[in-house]
């Protein structure tokens, strides 16, 4: 993967500018990950002697383990900062958090913040790369591109593929990054959501709107679920959970009106009952919800691989 000039990308901030090589050769790099992971010998060492220190301002289970796991089989050091027990709590700005952590000599960041564009901006301040582990509402560069494995190898391609991104894409980064590299790579996407879970600009994201869920399914090959992100929310969006699950939650019923092979995702936490019933949910033959975990450590693995490339030093952050 290299930045516009040709030199190696330094840091991933966003699908948004990532060439259909750029994606590929992350996915293609992800599968030799995916094989080690299967296997008995887990332990590379690309990393040896870099330190990963992973900086979550929000909460997370999937993303932060998996980050944390993926350093670690590559054979770095990798530290969790504990932020609700750290001096952000006494006031101290994110600028002058990344800039202690900086004089500590990472050699990589990941990043994870409730203000969208912020991870680019420490990114500025900072010698190490940074890798974006979703930024509020603007982007989740390693969930798009988990995703994308996981469509891959179940559907062997991703072009040409019908997908529904069905939920709350207003405040989704999920969603960002998944329509750009959908996009990016000829997958036709649609966004089906009740008309006040729909971006305001989404007319100029490339998708179609849908805000009858049983016009939006039929056809599609991949339905992606998304949770109500609440947290993200002043006031109420939806009338009501009953309601809400009545229209927009993914039954069997519901799924039947999608192609007959059609696979069901769900970038977690789930919301059983709210987004998505727990039958389908569970459903070992539709669902790829545990493939997506599964992809999640083995991209993370290639993300932090081919980013300790682009130093000049190979990565190795010198004193
Ligand atoms: C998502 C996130 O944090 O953006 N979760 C994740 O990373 N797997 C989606 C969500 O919180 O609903």
């Amino acid at each position: 993967m290299a930045s516009p000039s040709g030199s190696p990308l330094r840091h991933l901030l966003g699908i948004d500018g990532m060439t259909p090589d750029d994606i590929l050769s992350l996915l293609d790099l992800s599968e030799t990950y995916v094989d080690m992971n299967r296997g008995p010998d887990k332990k590379a060492s690309v990393l040896r002697g870099r330190t990963q220190i992973n900086l979550f301002f929000e909460p997370s289970t999937r993303t932060q383990m998996s980050f944390e796991l993926a350093g670690k089989r590559l054979g770095a050091d990798v530290l969790n900062m504990a932020v609700a027990s750290s001096s952000t709590r006494k006031g101290e700005t994110l600028i002058d958090t990344a800039m202690t952590l900086n004089a500590m000599h990472p050699d990589v960041l990941i990043v994870r913040h409730y203000d969208s564009g912020a991870v680019k901006l420490l990114s500025e301040k900072v010698n190490c790369s940074v890798i974006n582990a979703g930024d509020g509402t603007h982007e989740h560069p390693t969930q798009a591109l988990l995703d994308a494995l996981t469509i891959r190898r179940t559907k062997g391609r991703i072009g040409g593929l019908l997908v529904a991104i069905c939920g709350d894409s207003l405040h989704s980064r999920v969603a960002r990054s998944n329509i750009h590299l959908l996009n990016t790579l000829g997958a036709r996407v649609r966004l089906i959501a009740p008309p006040t879970l729909i971006p305001a600009a989404a007319d100029r994201l490339g998708v179609e709107i849908f805000t009858d869920m049983k016009k939006g399914l039929v056809g599609c090959d991949i339905v992606m679920m998304l949770r109500l992100q609440t947290e993200r929310m002043q006031g109420s969006f939806v009338p009501s959970i009953r309601e809400y699950f009545h229209f927009f939650g993914l039954d069997r019923a519901k799924l039947a009106l999608a192609k007959p092979d059609a696979f069901i995702m769900h970038p977690g936490p789930m919301n059983r009952g709210v987004e998505i019933d727990s039958e389908v949910a569970d459903d070992i033959d539709r669902s790829l919800i545990r493939q997506q975990v599964e992809m999640g450590v083995a991209v993370r693995m290639a993300c932090l691989d081919l980013l300790s490339r682009s130093r000049p030093d190979g990565g190795r952050n010198t004193p």
